[in-house]
């Protein structure tokens, strides 16, 4: 299966990275989807039709709530943002403060400068403090 949205040479990535994209492409398309569903609904003057349009909005929800957790049982960065932020109360941008104790804005400098280089991938992931994936 071909995907028109890489950004470097399908065989420069690794089976990690394109099953990532994979997911990524679904959870953008299922949002779209969500998306164009509920204006239809709300432009729908059939009663009937606007209430298929809505179930069909919400099946979309769960569509792209399954890849959201395919994404976070297969990558720990996810995982770690999604314990972060998901099913929380409160200030949503004072969450970033309180897990790392640093303003909002300056937890992405702070991370990157106490995270830890993933061997063989090039790139950093932030410090996990609450050990390991959830
Ligand atoms: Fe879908």
């Amino acid at each position: 299966m071909s995907s028109e949205g890489l950004h470097a040479p399908r065989e420069r990535l690794s089976r990690e990275t394109l099953s990532l994209h994979h997911a990524i492409v679904s959870i953008k398309e299922e949002l779209d989807a969500v998306d164009w569903y509920r204006q239809r609904a709300d432009d729908c003057e059939d009663g009937a039709l606007r209430d298929i349009l809505s179930h069909n909005m919400r099946e979309e929800m769960e569509h792209a709530c399954m890849a959201l957790e395919w994404l976070r049982r297969n990558n720990p960065d996810w995982a770690t943002y999604m314990k972060t932020y998901l099913f929380t109360e409160g200030d949503i941008t004072e969450l970033e403060e309180e897990d790392t104790g640093k303003s909002a804005g300056a937890g992405a400098a702070s991370s990157a400068a106490t995270g830890a280089t993933v061997p063989g991938r090039g790139f950093t992931i932030g410090a996990i403090t609450d050990g390991g994936e959830g």
